[in-house]
């Protein structure tokens, strides 16, 4: 018996972080509803899950729409009968200060990162409930608890996460639901990747700025996104029974010090 044998997940993003724990839960046995933005990534998705033998709809949505959040949850109960498990990993990553940031890009990262979180929640929730419960994490960061400079607007999405996480996790134990979040440090994905070619995507040598990254981790190294999966994995699964309301971090010990060397 595999760790989430009969379970229906639903995963945003196809990328990074969303790829890999779309792969981790699909390999515990778990029917893969993916939505994500980006059409190559969802086709790809599609075909590994596929190929690994797990019940898969890879949806192209925009998880900042209600309608398509609404249609895509809807769709995914219809082909695999249900809803227990619900992985929030789709974000945007502006850069810019309060003043150099323009009202659509700080509406869009609070409608991306944090609304869909309350999206995929609004419609998906009552189906777990009629499952008799379910599990929510949702990805946030260390940005959620100490920033870098010039990046206002998706840092307090991340914030706004971990308060979202704890408001969802109250309202819903008593229905069986548990919510909880991950913060991850640098994390070798395509947001990463973009960090490393700097704001005006110019840098080229992407590994020298993952080696930069990962000395301002204590552990020495950026994370991988399947160490990232098997923690989420581990947060939505029955062994985590009792953790509700509370984030777990994930950086490699970035965030137990404070910078000084
Ligand atoms: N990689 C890191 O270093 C790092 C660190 C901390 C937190 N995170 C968080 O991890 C999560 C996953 O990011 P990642 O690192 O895997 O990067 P990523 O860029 O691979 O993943 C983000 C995904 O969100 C999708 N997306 C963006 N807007 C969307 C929309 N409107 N509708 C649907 N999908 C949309 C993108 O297409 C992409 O697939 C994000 O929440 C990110 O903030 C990443």
């Amino acid at each position: 018996m595999k760790d989430f044998d009969g379970k229906v997940a639903l995963v945003t993003g196809t990328t990074g972080i969303g790829l890999a724990t779309a792969r981790r839960l699909a390999a515990g046995g778990a029917a893969i509803i993916a939505c994500g933005i980006d059409r190559a990534a969802n086709a790809a998705l599609q075909v590994v899950l596929e190929n690994s033998g797990a019940g898969a709809l890879v949806i192209g949505a925009d998880v900042s729409v209600p309608d398509q959040v609404r249609d895509a949850v809807a769709a995914g109960v219809e082909r695999f009968g249900g809803l227990d498990v619900i992985v929030n990993s789709a974000a945007v990553h502006p850069y810019g200060t309060a003043v150099s940031t323009d009202f659509e890009t700080w509406n869009k990262a609070m409608s991306v990162n944090v609304g869909s979180i309350y999206l995929t929640a609004h419609f998906g929730i009552p189906e777990m409930v009629r499952r008799g419960g379910g599990a929510i994490v949702n990805v946030a960061s260390v940005q959620g608890f100490a920033c870098q400079q010039n990046v206002a607007a998706y840092a307090t999405t991340k914030g706004a996460i971990h308060t979202l996480t704890r408001a969802l996790a109250l309202d819903h134990a008593r229905s069986g639901i548990r919510v909880n979040s991950v913060s991850p440090g640098s994390i070798r994905t395509p947001i990463l990747e973009k960090a490393a070619r700097g704001e005006n995507g110019t840098d080229a040598d992407v590994e020298a700025a993952y080696k930069r990254f990962g000395e301002a981790h204590p552990i020495g190294r950026i994370g991988e996104p399947e160490e990232v999966a098997e923690l989420i994995a581990f947060l939505c699964s029955s062994k985590a029974g009792f953790c509700t309301g509370a984030d777990y971090r994930i950086d490699g010990g970035l965030t137990a010090g404070i910078g000084v060397k």
